[in-house]
């Protein structure tokens, strides 16, 4: 019953971002769609989801409580060693924690076979996690639909 609950969340945040259908393709677009389940009293994450707007992304924010974020995240598959404090989807993609626009752009215009992109945990300098000038080193994954990972770009390293 957990499990169903989990996908029907991650569902509703796939469909609520998903692109019309029957229109060929879907081209990268400037402003991007991106769906975004954090829990209400989370800085960071609105910390995050101003970064997006500020790249120009159109962000929708669902505020969730912990047991639903983790039901969001154990519907996507992604292991809890992967997760971080907020789950996005654009574009099918989820998008785990603090990772940069430029990423997820990037992840939109190449397409890979892939699940999604995370930066577990929440790494100071990372986008909506900076603290003065505290830049740790960190690594923006790209996980595959067996949760297998590879660095998509590394950071102040
Ligand atoms: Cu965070
Ligand atoms: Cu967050």
């Amino acid at each position: 019953m957990t499990r169903f609950i989990a996908l029907s969340i991650a569902l509703m945040l796939v469909a609520a971002g998903a692109p019309a259908l029957a229109t060929g393709a879907s081209e990268p677009t400037d402003s991007p769609q991106i769906n975004v389940a954090k829990t209400p009293t989370c800085g960071c994450c609105t910390a995050w989801v101003e970064h997006l707007q500020a790249s120009g992304f159109e962000v929708r924010a669902f505020d969730v409580n912990h047991a639903q974020l983790n039901d969001i995240k154990a519907g996507f598959d992604i292991d809890p060693g992967l997760a971080s404090c907020h789950t996005a989807v654009v574009d099918g993609y989820f998008i785990e924690g603090h990772v940069h626009a430029d990423e997820i752009r990037r992840l939109l215009s190449e397409r890979p076979d892939a699940a999604g992109l995370t930066v577990p945990g929440m790494p100071i300098g990372s986008p909506g996690m900076e603290m003065g000038s505290q830049q740790d080193a960190y690594e923006t994954l790209l996980v595959d639909g067996n949760g297998e990972t590879q660095v998509y770009r590394r950071h102040n390293q």
